[in-house]
């Protein structure tokens, strides 16, 4: 099977998988203004093995998405297997990403997430049984280091493994999700590691964002935080990479995405995604002037009339200035 990270124009501008919003409303959304790959949320192998419908629907995909890569996490060699096959038989998305990166606790304590690159022979196992049962690409998301043990030791314990991609995410495990991106460790996974590299970590808007891409010499980013509210943020990328300016959206253009994606995710998830479209109100309202008064409103909604009376208000107090 083609192997689709070749086929992608460098730099390579991907969403970063986000657990509870990268679904595939909000995938969809960041695909029309850009994104050249959007990734899964994360999905637990071992529900898989023991068939969660919940995280059937996590991985489930429009066309329009892809290149898609559905992101899997777990410790298990065993339930890695079965969840490969099974998503490469019944969603065949474009390629199969393993997560390396999540220090959340219900993960970490498992041993699953950052804690894989803690146990090397076990990551090892992990990413085999993953290449071996699927023709997909396969990918890993990873931090610089884990409690003492580092991005390096790992590229270079499993350097004859084929993997594809790699997406950095420049921070350790004890910094979480703040703090100084380490390019140095970025630049230096580019001497180990043949494939493609995207940089992650703090490109929170276009000129940050290249500056990753540039500083780190990876051929792409991976956008997580940066898109919320900011799907736009892959074409201000991309023009601020072919020497323009990155275009603010419009208001009316904020109002009309932020109505699509509610769209969107009600049609996907019902009453689950009137409330998770809550916060993803929010963020768009914070691209709009005036709009933090209308935030009450938005954490209130409770159907898709609602968000469209939202969006006509928001339009209207513009007219009003
Ligand atoms: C709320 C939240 C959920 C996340 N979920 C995932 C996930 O499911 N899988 C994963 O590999 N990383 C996940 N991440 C990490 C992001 O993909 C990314 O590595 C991190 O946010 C840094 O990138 P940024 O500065 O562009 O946000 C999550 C981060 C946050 C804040």
């Amino acid at each position: 099977m083609d192997n689709f990270w070749a086929t992608l124009k460098k730099p390579v501008l991907a969403l970063a998988p986000l657990s509870g919003i990268t679904d595939s409303a909000f995938r969809r959304i960041c695909k029309g203004f850009g994104a050249d790959v959007v990734y899964s949320e994360l999905a637990s192998s071992t529900a898989f093995a023991y068939l969660a419908q919940s995280t059937h629907d996590i991985v489930r995909f429009d066309p329009s998405e892809r290149p898609y890569v559905v992101q899997l996490f777990g410790n298990n060699p065993e339930h890695f297997a079965i969840a490969t096959r099974f998503v490469t038989r019944e969603f065949s998305p474009d390629g199969i990403d393993i997560n390396f990166g999540c220090p959340m606790a219900k993960v970490f304590k498992r041993g699953a997430g950052a804690a894989l690159m803690t146990d090397l022979p076990l990551a090892r196992e992990v990413i085999q049984s993953v290449i071996e049962n699927t023709p997909l690409p396969v990918s890993l998301k990873t931090r610089t280091s884990v409690k003492g043990s580092d991005l390096l030791s790992l590229l270079s314990y499993v350097e004859d493994l084929d993997i594809k991609a790699l997406m950095i995410h420049g921070r350790t495990y004890a910094q979480r999700f703040s703090g100084p991106n380490d390019i140095e460790t970025t630049r230096e996974a580019r001497t180990l590691f043949k494939g493609m590299i995207l940089a992650n970590g703090g490109a929170g808007n276009s000129t940050t964002a290249v500056e990753l891409i540039e500083k780190t010499g990876a051929d792409g980013v991976g956008i997580a935080r940066g898109a919320l509210g900011n799907p736009w943020i892959f074409d201000q990328l991309k023009a601020a990479l072919n020497g323009g300016l990155p275009v603010k959206p419009e208001r009316q253009d904020v109002l009309k995405t932020a109505l699509e994606h509610a769209r969107l995710l009600i049609e996907l998830k019902g009453r689950h995604g009137i409330i998770q479209m809550r916060k993803h109100l929010c963020w768009y309202l914070q691209q709009i002037r005036g709009g933090k008064k209308l935030k009450q409103t938005a954490v209130n909604i409770e159907s898709l009339d609602d968000v469209a009376a939202l969006v006509a208000r928001a339009a209207e107090q513009d007219l009003g200035g």
